[in-house]
């Protein structure tokens, strides 16, 4: 045989406690521990097929054949895989994802937890979950999250062999909501992987991660007892603390547009009303209004009422990367 193929399906995940700044740029060793949860509405399918009449890696992203950056990262990746297998044939690589790019919504993790999964098995790699969340770890740093399923955190570890993502509760543990208040589609200034390079020269990064522990465990608490209380203040905490290293790192990051602001403001006096809501951001002016999912239609609403706020995209919790 001289084409070996596999498909997986993996879902984005949002960080409650934030994944900014690497201890080791190269394998993305991360500065500091983080927990998400899974977005099981959303996700991407990717089928890897290594051919060994193939003279280069193909790329098709949303159904268009792609030559640039994203073909670069997707074959620096699988050069990863094919030294793991000794395997040496190229590969064609077909991703699809359920919802637009450019939304706020990271589709790096989905892709890369996708990626990891099909390329591991059409290489005939049986891979155990930590290793497979290792190898996407590999791709974009958020992805090893998307390996395990419900909520998940990453223990950022020392080396490339034990820093990797697990499960602490199932999908069906606590059932929130994401609802995601989309300001703006553009395409961000600065990514990620930018971002985390210059990390260290706030002078608030230090502090920052000096902190970690403590958030992590409040919020890992706050997760399996299902406190909404303690979840919304430590998962807002470490939001603004986040963007508070993006503003004063150099260059100086601000990713807030006006609309960010009206729906963090709004947020907090939804909630000192009494509704079970709080807000987290990304590398980006879109905001994750994350809710218990009885009060959804009413979030929702609320959110498509403020200036600014173009659309609205929600989910639930959702499962781990797996094949079909
Ligand atoms: C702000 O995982 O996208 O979303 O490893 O360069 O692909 P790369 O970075 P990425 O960084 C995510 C940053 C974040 C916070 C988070 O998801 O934890």
């Amino acid at each position: 045989m001289n084409s070996k193929t596999a498909t997986a399906v993996a879902h984005p995940n949002i960080a409650f406690i934030k994944y900014w700044g690497n201890h080791n740029q190269e394998l993305r060793i991360p500065s500091n521990g983080s927990i998400s949860m899974n977005l099981g509405a959303l996700f991407t399918r990717t089928s890897v097929t290594f051919d060994e009449s193939l003279q280069t890696d193909q790329l098709t992203l949303q159904g268009e054949s792609n030559t640039g950056p994203a073909l670069q990262r997707v074959s620096g990746f699988l050069d990863i895989v094919r030294k793991t297998s000794s395997l040496d044939s190229f590969a064609r690589v077909e991703s699809q994802n359920n919802f637009p790019m450019g939304t706020g919504i990271a589709s790096s993790a989905s892709a890369f937890a996708a990626l990891s999964l099909a390329a591991s098995v059409a290489a005939g790699l049986d891979l155990e979950e930590k290793d497979l969340s290792r190898l996407a770890r590999r791709g974009s740093g958020s992805a090893c999250r998307s390996v395990p399923g419900g909520f998940v955190e990453w223990a950022k570890g020392s080396t490339d062999v034990d820093s990797y993502a697990i499960s602490f509760a199932s999908p069906e543990h606590w059932d929130l909501a994401d609802c995601v208040a989309i300001v703006s589609q553009a395409h961000k200034a600065t990514g990620s992987n930018e971002g985390h390079r210059i990390a260290n020269t706030s002078p608030l990064q230090a502090m920052r991660i000096e902190q970690i522990p403590s958030h992590l465990k409040r919020c890992r608490d706050a997760i399996l007892q299902r406190d909404f209380e303690v979840f919304a203040e430590i998962t807002e905490h470490d939001c603004n603390m986040m963007h508070a290293v993006m503003m004063t790192s150099n260059p100086s990051l601000i990713y807030w547009l006006p609309p960010t602001l009206a729906i963090m403001q709004a947020v907090r006096e939804w909630r000192k009303s009494g509704i079970p809501v709080c807000y987290t951001i990304d590398a980006g002016p879109n905001v994750h209004v994350i809710c218990e999912a009885a009060y959804q239609e009413n979030i929702v609403s609320l959110l498509n009422e403020i200036p600014g706020v173009e659309r609205v995209m929600r989910s639930g919790p959702g499962g781990p990367a797996r094949p079909i």
